[in-house]
């Protein structure tokens, strides 16, 4: 079976998709592993990196948590490299958190690993899960379906706070739900050449220590990889820097996770959107009901039961240097973050 991680953390926009994409394309186009991004959250941010922004798939995640469907039948290739794989995400996770009660919560929670990665081929090496900025639902199924997760954080406060959060919740999930559950690493995120920059950097280092898997930079070109939705293992303007962190990251850990690095064969190089023409990828006109009531048909437990719609209820580089050296002391734990200016 894949081995699978979940890129996290609690606050929104610190980099969760940049890394968890760019993370799974240094894989796949570096160490010709095949490698799945499952996308589990309802901004379907990863799906527009990988796919194009305006992609509309024919299946999606919604139909591998309801029908269930084998996420092998449902992931399609990107345009990048055969090795490079996509289960869309879907809009309507967000609605559907919020119909499912609590009982039948808990139960998509314990059940996620069996509904997510049983359908995963053997083929595929491993799976890369993006996941939304909250602690509800969708990142439990994320940590109950993982052998592990890399956490991310930038400078700042708030990410300081919103990693703080994160841990709470997958010491409970541990507790719970998924013993096995590891911290792969830490990559801090956004780093800007500032004294208060570095600042953050020391505390996380030293709340981290050797766990810090990379510290990347802020740079244009992510961003504008990013716009252009192709990866930075594939974007022709990237500079060597930016594609060695998301490298760096890969090799620590494939080494974590205990998944052989191969080779990368020499064959057909990268393409990049807008440098070369694209493999069509194998998407359609998404055909999901907007509004359907989530059903889970499987019979995976003896609850498995349609869910009640309008229920009440509960919610439905410095590369590998990370470590580097501070500019001024800083305090050793979260929550006593300096404050970004
Ligand atoms: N190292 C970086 N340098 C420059 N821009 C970056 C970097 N990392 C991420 N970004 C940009 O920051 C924005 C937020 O990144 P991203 O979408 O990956 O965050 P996220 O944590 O997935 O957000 P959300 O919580 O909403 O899912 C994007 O515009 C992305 O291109
Ligand atoms: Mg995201």
């Amino acid at each position: 079976m894949a081995r699978v991680l979940a890129v996290v953390t609690q606050k929104g926009g610190v980099g969760k998709t940049t890394t968890a994409t760019n993370l799974a394309a240094a894989i796949a186009g570096q160490y010709a592993l095949r490698t799945l991004v499952l996308d589990l959250d309802p901004q379907c941010d990863a799906t527009a990196l990988l796919l194009g922004h305006g992609a509309h798939a024919a299946a999606t995640i919604r139909d591998v948590l309801w029908e269930p469907r084998p996420a092998g039948e449902v992931m399609v290739a990107s345009p990048f490299h055969p090795d490079l794989l996509v289960v869309p995400g879907s809009g309507e996770l967000a609605h559907d958190e919020k119909h499912v009660g609590p009982a039948q919560w808990d139960e998509i929670a314990q059940d996620a690993r069996l509904t997510l990665i049983g359908g995963v081929p053997n083929t595929v090496d491993l799976v890369v899960i993006d996941t939304p900025p909250s602690l509800g639902l969708w990142l439990h199924c994320a940590l109950s379906a993982a052998d592990g997760y890399v956490l991310l954080g930038e400078p700042g406060i708030l990410s300081a706070r919103g990693m703080g959060a994160f841990l709470d919740t997958a010491e409970r999930v541990t507790q719970h739900i998924n013993p096995d559950l590891r911290r792969l690493g830490v990559v801090v995120n956004n780093v800007r050449p500032t004294a208060e920059d570095e600042g953050f950097v020391s505390m996380y280092t030293q709340q981290f220590g050797n766990e810090i898997l990379a510290v990347v930079p802020q740079r244009t070109a992510i961003k504008e990889a990013a716009r252009l939705a192709t990866p930075i293992e594939f974007f022709a303007g990237a500079p060597p820097d930016a594609r060695r962190s998301y490298r760096d990251i890969a090799a620590r850990v494939l080494t974590q996770l205990g998944v052989p690095r191969r080779a990368r064969p020499a064959v057909a190089g990268p393409r990049a959107r807008g440098t070369a023409a694209p493999a069509a990828p194998s998407v359609v006109r998404h055909n999901v009901t907007p509004d359907a009531t989530p059903q889970r048909r499987g019979s995976r437990g003896s609850k498995g039961a349609a869910v009640p719609r309008g229920a009440s209820g509960s919610a439905t580089s410095r590369g590998a240097g990370a470590a580097g050296a501070p500019a001024k002391p800083a305090p050793a734990s979260l929550s006593g973050a300096p404050r970004r200016g």
